[in-house]
């Protein structure tokens, strides 16, 4: 671990001038890979980010599936510089609200017409779940191992992590169950042969932990922070039909996996699933922060959700959001960046399999469209994922190779933005090459 780099520091003196006077101003708390890249940064264009010292980074990252346009987006910035000018506050009807709502139910999976907006994800999803009470008249939720929905109150014991620990007492009435991890079965079966066991289990916890009022699974189609897991093609199909045998709702989580992310509109779609409910965000504005669920006329109806102002809040909506969302939209329709993901993205997996075929550390490569999860282990065999340190040591390394991505955990999560070409992807290919080079003659000897 001691072996200095083979590149030198990045030359930032502003940076570390400006960064330590917010320290002590600064809550503890905040987002991992802002303190750890101790980046101060300028400006955006395109998928490049640039400091106040000038250095340039590609990014890998897009504030974690959010920027889907990428930086400066010049449709994105008049489109939100003329509304800035003309109106950008409260729930009336705007013309560019009409626009993305009719844009919205044009693209959205099966008879998922009807659009309820918020402003962050937990928000949307603690939104979905009181929609699918208020159509079942039942409350109980089933999500997944690994899953990840937000930090509010109501989604908190959903979380399929530790993350929830010293966070008691949890919201009464959520259940977890494995989700289709197949690389990290947690029964330790190998699929196909496993016959999707996970499924029978989910059944079981329904039975055994449940008092029989289910009112939604909950689920991700590709968990996102669990690492990009990609279940196999039966898990979404499966979950459908254990709600349907509980006279429950399916909530596909796309927050993450929509809006051209996994090379396809929505995620859900890769399993031939339509959801009773999706919620959204992230990429949906582009970097704004707006969110929403969509579902049939039929469950919008549902009440106490429907009634007059019982579902809308100060900001779902508003007319920057909705011009944000709409132009965004928009533009991943006319620019095809639908498609570009799924070019791209598939010229990328091709690529870190190739790496992987080098580096004896790079275990599950897997993805779809540009969101791919790699992991780090130690050896292939156990699949002991890297330790953070080592994995920071990675981190810092690309930095300053001038890649900017999520490689300081061993479930390293790549999702640059949609507008990613195929030499950008390639320069990045680059730099991860370079550094897991450097990793193998420096650091694995001594792991
Ligand atoms: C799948 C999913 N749902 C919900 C959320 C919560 O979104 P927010 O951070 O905007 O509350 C996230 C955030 O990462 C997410 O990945």
């Amino acid at each position: 671990m001691s072996k200095t780099s083979s590149v030198p520091e990045l030359h930032r003196p502003r940076s570390r001038e400006i960064f330590q006077q917010e320290q002590p101003f600064l809550s503890s708390g905040f987002q991992n890979v802002a303190l750890l890249s101790g980046l101060v940064l300028e400006r955006g264009d395109g998928c490049y980010l640039t400091d106040v010292d000038g250095n340039r980074f590609l990014d890998f990252m897009a504030g974690i599936c959010v920027c889907s346009l990428g930086y400066s987006h010049p449709a994105y910035v008049a489109a939100l510089t003329e509304q800035l000018g003309k109106l950008t506050v409260g729930s009336f009807c705007t013309p560019n609200r009409v626009r993305l709502l009719k844009r919205l139910a044009e693209v959205a999976p099966g008879n998922l017409s009807q659009t309820m907006l918020y402003s962050g994800g937990a928000e949307a999803v603690e939104a979905a779940i009181r929609l699918a009470k208020s159509y079942t008249k039942k409350f109980e939720v089933l999500a997944f191992w690994g899953g990840f929905h937000g930090k509010t109150g109501g989604v908190l014991g959903l979380m399929g992590s530790t993350f929830k620990q010293h966070w008691g007492p949890l919201h009464p009435g959520l259940y977890l169950a494995p989700y289709a991890y197949c690389e990290r079965c947690p029964f330790k079966l190998s699929y196909p042969a496993c016959g999707l066991h996970c499924l029978e289990f989910a059944r079981e916890v329904i039975r055994l932990h449940t008092t029989g009022s289910l009112a939604a699974i909950l689920v991700e189609p590709v968990q996102g922070t669990a690492g990009n897991v990609v279940p196999p093609p039966e898990f979404l199909p499966g979950l459908q039909q254990i709600a349907r045998e509980h006279d429950a709702l399916l909530i596909a989580d796309e927050m993450i996996t929509g809006f051209g992310r996994t090379g396809l509109m929505f995620g859900s779609s890769h399993f031939g699933v339509v959801p009773d409910i999706i919620t959204i965000g992230k990429g949906m504005g582009s970097g704004f922060p707006v969110s929403g669920l969509m579902s049939t006329p039929d469950i919008m109806q549902a009440e106490p959700y429907s009634k007059p102002s019982a579902a809308s809040s100060s900001y779902g909506g508003n007319p920057l959001a909705a011009t944000a969302a709409w132009i965004t939209l928009e533009t991943i329709i006319q620019e095809n960046l639908v498609e570009n993901s799924a070019r791209v993205g598939a010229y990328l997996l091709s690529r870190l399999l190739e790496l992987r075929e080098k580096y004896p550390f790079i275990g599950r490569v897997q993805g779809l469209g540009l969101l791919i999860g790699v992991e780090f282990v130690k050896d292939r065999r156990t699949k002991e994922l890297l330790p953070d340190q080592v994995m920071q040591r990675i981190f810092r390394e690309c930095l300053r190779r001038g890649l900017l991505s999520m490689n300081y955990t061993a479930r390293y999560r790549i999702n640059p933005p949609l507008v990613l070409t195929e030499s950008q992807a390639e320069e990045g290919v680059g730099i991860l090459d370079e550094v897991c080079a450097y990793v193998d003659r420096e650091l694995r000897p001594h792991w």
